[in-house]
């Protein structure tokens, strides 16, 4: 029986790429992706997750829901790098432009529909999470797991030197959804850092004649220069891909119960995750988080998938 999940993206090269894998996924079944702003401001992102779907054209159409801005607004994003449309505008098209449901309405929606069923794969901001939370104060227990893409346990952040990326964008809604009674595993930095794609695996994506491989041929090559440019690698990260293989495939992670919060203000802290691993911790454990990884296994995973996905898109 496919696991229902609901993939909460902020389009982004990584969430693209892990919506080609998830979309043609046997083991999966995407009830819905839901737009949240992060990477690019909400409006985009909506529209890149209607034009991702559309150009991909999956075996079951997912509904799709629009993002909306946090309540404090979006502090950052990461066009600079990833360019205005956060695809490398490469002008990714999409024919019917349509006015979706909010995303929180949809992650309460298909929920609801499924008590204890859905697994939310949450690989941006957790604004649409927390808002579905307060829309809806019941769904964190009906909720069969949240999978989060984001924060740091040991390591350095990255869009601040204490914060990564997806908390740093909503830290009020990362405590929220933190604090909830939800069951959540939390895929940090630390180890989604591990993994890099190297040249090799551009060189080895599904054939041009696929959808899958056309639309990460025309994605993926600008992501390999920004990471060139801005940091020297010869390779990318694929933190959210990285987080839906832990869905796919969780005997390749090993994870540990932790007590995890966000600092939601200080100057140069805001959106740190803080864990209590004191020898005596007060706090009480509300999440387990992803300690460890097998780098090559995710890779060849990833690989795996994406053949299979090319598979699923090739001709017409
Ligand atoms: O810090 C990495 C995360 O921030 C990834 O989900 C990336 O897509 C951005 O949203
Ligand atoms: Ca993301």
């Amino acid at each position: 029986m496919p696991r229902k999940v609901i993939l909460d993206v902020d389009p982004g090269f990584d969430d693209a790429l892990a919506l080609c894998m998830a979309l043609f996924d046997p083991r999966l079944e995407v009830v819905a992706v839901t737009a949240v702003g992060g990477n690019v401001p909400p409006q985009q992102a909506t529209r890149n997750v209607q034009a991702i779907v559309e150009q991909l054209d999956p075996p079951r159409l997912p509904r799709v829901g629009a993002a909306s801005p946090p309540d404090a607004g979006l502090p950052v994003d990461s066009r600079h790098l990833y360019g205005i449309d956060g695809l490398g505008d490469v002008e990714i098209q999409v024919a019917e432009l349509r006015a979706p449901h909010p995303s929180e309405k949809i992650i309460c929606d298909e929920v609801r529909a499924a008590p204890e069923e859905v697994t939310l794969v949450a690989l941006g901001p957790l604004t649409n999470i927390a808002r579905a939370f307060q829309r809806d104060p019941e769904l964190p227990s009906l909720v069969h797991r949240i999978v989060i893409m984001g924060g740091t346990v040991s390591g350095s952040g990255n869009i601040t030197p204490a914060a990564e990326f997806n908390i740093f964008c909503d830290p009020v809604s990362a405590r929220a959804v933190f604090r909830s009674r939800s069951t959540k595993t939390l895929v940090p930095l630390d180890v989604t850092n591990r993994v890099i794609l190297t040249f090799d695996f551009l060189d080895q994506l599904p054939a041009e004649a696929t959808r899958v491989g056309k639309f990460l041929r025309r994605i993926l090559p600008p992501a390999y220069r920004a990471y060139r440019q801005e940091w020297g690698l010869e390779g990318i990260h694929a933190h959210d891909t990285v987080t839906l293989v832990a869905v796919t495939n969780p005997e390749w992670f090993k994870t540990q119960e932790m007590a995890g919060d966000v600092e939601t203000r200080g100057e140069l802290t805001k959106g740190a995750t803080v864990f209590d691993r004191r020898r005596a911790p007060a706090w009480r454990c509300n999440m387990e988080v992803v300690t460890d990884l097998d780098a090559e296994k995710v890779v060849e995973e990833i690989q795996r998938n994406l053949a299979h996905a090319g598979k699923c898109t090739a001709g017409r």
